[in-house]
């Protein structure tokens, strides 16, 4: 069984770098004087985001909950080269604070070419302990507030050709222990942009949609949580960015990254048992 594994991890992974040598070139020219929303850029992939953004010269407007901090995110988008670094405060659990946050870049930028979502709120490491107003809020702001972004974001993304990338994780696929709340909100991510990415495709729309799927990055809260935890190993929150920002750009529906988390979707349904093991040793728990 372990042979037959590796080999077929093998091919899927030939089969893996043929797709990839098919994908649309990148062209960074064409970020330049983009108009770009990302959200949760505070800290995190969203802040490397920002500044990859910067790096191309795009025009940028970045939110999260903590002003002074995104103040200085969007100093340091400036001087990387960004053509215009605003930011604006929302509370993504807030009723209204999604819309004003969309308008304000709307309004400062003139226009939209790429909407990133990104942000997630806080959730616990720990067993499912029935707290159901952590589960409502979580949703609310991992999950409602994309939607109503989303659907108002895409007015503007019809009229530019423009991109919207929502940032998902490999728990949206595969469920992990200790994540209860934090992956039924990206499962319903899926489920739902899934599900617009067809209704899209049938309205004949240009724009683009894509779902970005990530394993283990080493922001620093998911380092906090998962430390001495689990012997998965973290990857690098610039390269996530980077990937991110070049699949909207190429306008890819998927990207991956690390490249492995695909070989695991693939592989993950046809082998369920080891997958569960593999998914439950690779966290130390003593009850
Ligand atoms: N790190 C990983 O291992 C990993 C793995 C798979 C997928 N992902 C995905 O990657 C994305 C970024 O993750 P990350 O690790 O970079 O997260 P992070 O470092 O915790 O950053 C979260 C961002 O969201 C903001 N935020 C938190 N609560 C908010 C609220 N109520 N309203 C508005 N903004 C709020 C935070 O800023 P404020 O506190 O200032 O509001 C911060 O900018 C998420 O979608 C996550 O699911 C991450
Ligand atoms: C696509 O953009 C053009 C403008 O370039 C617009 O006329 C058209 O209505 C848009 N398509 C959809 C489906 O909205």
């Amino acid at each position: 069984m372990r042979t037959f594994t590796k080999l077929f991890l093998a091919s899927v992974s030939v089969v893996l770098i043929a797709i990839k040598w098919n994908a649309p070139t990148f062209d960074p020219e064409s970020l330049k004087g983009a108009r770009v929303l990302v959200t949760g850029a505070s800290t995190g992939i969203g802040e490397q985001i920002a500044y990859h953004y910067a790096r191309f010269g795009a025009q940028i407007v970045i939110t999260a909950r903590r002003e002074h901090v995104l103040k200085q995110v969007a100093e340091r988008c400036l001087s990387l080269g960004a053509q215009k670094a605003l930011y604006i405060s929302a509370d993504m659990s807030s009723e209204s604070d999604p819309d004003q946050a969309l308008r304000f870049a709307l309004d400062q930028l003139g226009g939209l070419d790429y909407l990133v979502l990104n942000h997630i709120g806080p959730s616990p490491f720990s067993m499912w302990d029935g707290d159901m107003d952590h589960i409502k809020w979580i949703m609310k702001v991992n999950f409602f507030s994309y939607a109503q972004i989303a659907w108002k974001g895409l007015q503007a993304l019809e009229q530019s050709k423009g991109s919207l990338v929502v940032v998902s994780s490999l728990l949206a696929k595969m469920p992990s222990p200790f994540l209860a709340p934090y992956s039924s909100t990206k499962f319903a991510l899926n489920g739902f942009f899934g599900s617009l990415q067809h209704e899209l495709a049938m309205k004949r729309s240009n724009v683009s949609l894509t779902i970005c799927t990530l394993g283990l990055i080493d922001t620093d809260s998911a380092m906090e949580k998962v430390k001495g935890k689990t012997v998965a190993p973290a990857y690098p929150a610039t390269d996530a960015a980077l990937n991110i920002i070049v699949a909207g750009a190429t306008r890819q529906p998927e990207v991956y990254y690390p490249w492995f988390t695909y070989v695991v979707t693939i592989v993950k349904d046809l082998f369920p048992g080891i997958t569960s093991y593999s998914m439950r040793n690779s966290y130390t728990y003593e009850p």
